[in-house]
């Protein structure tokens, strides 16, 4: 990917004070954790986790890949997060909230303490929620998910985020699978200067099912009108007045379940990723420490959704849990105009900035220069995530963003890993542009083939040994995890974690991800499973046949291409828009294709599996180079090309 050959060292005066400061430190760092990988976890464990009661073994193996980690300790997250605090920063602001339009709220961590402990209360005595019980999360991005997230951490309950974006259909398959008791939610929020609303998806998804739902909590943002079901629905903001200030935590085990964040697979449904308590906190204040360096009275500010990983781990646990200011924001960086996001940084002096590549791209387009109308030298770091970062935009945010000052952290992770596991870190990596770099210190990446061997001119992205913050299971589904994660490459008859991605490694051991290899796609950094697509798509009766791939997009990075073969007739509008409203209904409106296509037939080879490969080189517009001779119709090609161009 990366044409710009120039290495762009760390700035001296921040490497001076950084937490790793160096390629020596780093490597130091690492090699002890290669000597002796349990003392390294051990010496964080015991460092950063206030422990109720401590553990005994730092890592259990004995039923691999069901890994185990701190085994027997008790923690509590919201502890973590809030209370051990207190003593030192009672008076720092945790959440520096800002409004869609312009409202801001400084929350301190006293007052996020207050607000976390009365909904605690409210949800284990008024909707009697218990240690394990599922709560589901279909909030916009206020201080009230927050809270809402911190409390059931504190009572023992589980909480799955769904991203406001998807739809009735799926926030109902989610609160299915995990058998949620209890939905939270809001009236609504602000967006674009207007209030939106969210509260409807969650009656039209309770009506179709999600029966194991007691009761459905609002909190009341916008105050817009809303449908109200007498006896479900309770309205947050009159009930927790009436709350108890202090609400004992409940002391966790290490390995009890946190949270499911639902995520898509190559195959079947998407996969509840259960992550555990101990070892997740851990690495998400470790790589805050470490890939941020936050520190002091840094103003970290990630720009994600609580309804993705990303929105998990850096607005909320990870900042929350190193002590620092997260900012947390309700609207988009584009509203009112390019300049948001940079006014943002200049009001509130932010020192971190993490967002996606795809938002870097979009603020580029609308405002190649709107950055230096701001004051933004209190930045010091510039993070991005969800996708490969191209030269042209990872150009103009060292350059115009951070003023050819701030190193810019590639992070390379997933919902499966809970936080960072490669990326430069940022006073100590010669960063190469479009390049996650090294993996962090503890965390041993290697690209190699599906025996195990060492592939660096192009393979498969491997960790190969297990980590405290990775996923601890798919819920309700151990053999999906065993089949999805670690059925595919093996060393030496041990299976070894894969992360679905392609990557290489060059002669300087510089780690460049290429991207998936397997049939997920990853429109503006979300990321869709093209099985769960093309089932929605199967469902306007018009089509016989479908196959979902993608195509290179200049903002999104990739967008949705669908191939489909009709019953009867030829594609129309009327067609394409009811395949689009179905994948809206049955997704959410990221799910939406920016192309379909009517073909003949699909490629396929006489065992009948459909060669996406080939569609993909169609889509891309790439010349075929593939063998398709082994094809059940070779001549299928031909005229799937020109369908193509035509279209
Ligand atoms: O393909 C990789 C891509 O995003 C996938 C993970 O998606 P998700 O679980 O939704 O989490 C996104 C936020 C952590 C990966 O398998 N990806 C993530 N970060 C990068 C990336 N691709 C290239 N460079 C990155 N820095």
């Amino acid at each position: 990917m990366s044409t710009d050959k120039k290495i762009y060292q760390p700035n001296p005066a921040f490497a001076k004070h950084a937490a790793i400061n160096s390629m020596d430190a780093y490597w130091k760092l690492q090699n002890k954790a290669i000597e002796d990988y349990e003392g390294f976890w051990k010496k964080y464990a015991d460092e950063k986790i206030d422990w109720l009661s401590g553990y005994d073994k730092v890592l259990d193996e004995s039923d691999a890949p069901f890994y185990k980690w701190f085994t027997e300790g008790r923690l509590n997250v919201s502890n973590q997060c809030i209370d051990r605090h207190l003593a030192d920063k009672a008076h720092k602001t945790a959440i520096l909230f800002e409004g869609d339009r312009g409202d801001v709220e400084e929350i301190t961590y006293a007052l996020l303490s207050l607000r976390v402990n009365k909904m605690a209360n409210l949800l284990r005595h008024e909707f009697n929620v218990k240690k394990g019980d599922r709560v589901v999360l279909y909030m916009p991005m206020i201080p009230e998910a927050a809270y809402a997230m911190l409390a059931c951490a504190r009572i023992g309950a589980i909480h799955s985020i769904v991203f406001g974006g998807f739809s009735a259909e799926a926030l109902k398959d989610r609160i299915e699978d995990a058998e949620a008791k209890i939905v939270i939610t809001a009236d609504g929020a602000y967006r674009k200067g207007k209030p939106y609303m969210l509260k409807q998806v969650v009656d039209s998804a309770l009506e179709e099912g999600g029966e194991s739902i007691e009761a459905v909590l609002v909190v009341k943002r916008n105050n817009e009108e809303i449908n109200w079901v007498e006896g479900r629905d309770h309205n947050y903001n009159e009930l927790i007045t009436s709350q108890h200030a202090e609400c004992p935590f409940e002391a966790m085990d290490s390995e009890d379940p946190l949270f499911l964040l639902y995520t898509s697979g190559s195959t079947g449904k998407p996969k509840g990723v259960q992550h555990s308590t101990a070892g997740y906190i851990l690495w998400a204040q470790m790589t805050m420490e470490w890939v941020f360096d936050v520190k002091g009275d840094d103003i970290f500010w990630c720009t994600a959704d609580i309804g993705w990983i990303t929105g998990h781990t850096y607005i909320i646990y990870g900042p929350l849990a190193a002590g620092t200011t997260t900012v947390m924001f309700e609207g988009v960086p584009t509203y009112p105009d390019a300049g948001r996001a940079w006014k943002m940084v200049q009001d509130h002096k932010i020192t971190q900035f993490y967002t996606a590549p795809t938002a870097i791209r979009v603020l580029h387009k609308m405002g190649e220069d709107e950055p230096k109308k701001y004051d933004l030298s209190s930045l010091k770091v510039l993070g991005t995530v969800g996708e490969p970062i191209d030269p042209p935009a990872w150009k103009w945010y060292y350059e115009t963003v951070g003023n050819s000052n701030c190193a810019i952290v590639d992070t390379w992770w997933q919902t499966e890993t809970g936080g960072h596991m490669i990326s430069p870190l940022p006073g100590a990596t010669p960063i190469k542009p479009g390049c996650a770099t090294f993996a962090l210190p503890g965390i041993m990446a290697e690209v190699l083939d599906y025996q195990g061997e060492t592939k660096n001119d192009g393979g498969l992205l491997c960790i190969t040994k297990p980590w405290p913050a990775m996923i601890r299971n798919i819920w309700g589904d151990p053999d999906r995890y065993v089949s999805a994660y670690f059925g595919d490459v093996s060393k030496n008859g041990t299976p070894i974690y894969f992360s679905g991605d392609g990557a290489r490694v060059d002669e300087d051991g510089y780690i460049t991800i290429v991207g998936r290899v397997d049939d997920v796609i990853n429109v503006s950094g979300h990321r869709m499973g093209t099985a769960e697509i093309e089932a929605a798509v199967k469902k306007d009766d018009h089509v016989a046949e479908v196959a979902v791939v993608s195509r290179p997009h200049d903002i999104k990075g990739e967008s949705i291409f669908i191939y489909i073969v009709l019953k009867e007739g030829h594609i129309n509008k009327d067609i394409k828009n009811h395949i689009n409203e179905l994948l809206a209904n049955e997704i959410g409106n990221i799910a939406k294709a920016d192309h379909i296509i009517e073909v003949p037939g699909l490629p396929k080879t006489r065992s009948g599996k459909i060669m996406r490969r080939i569609l993909r080189s169609i889509a891309k517009g790439e010349e075929i180079t593939q063998d398709i001779s082994t094809l059940e119709d070779p001549s299928i090609v031909e005229q799937i090309i020109t369908s193509a161009r035509e279209a």
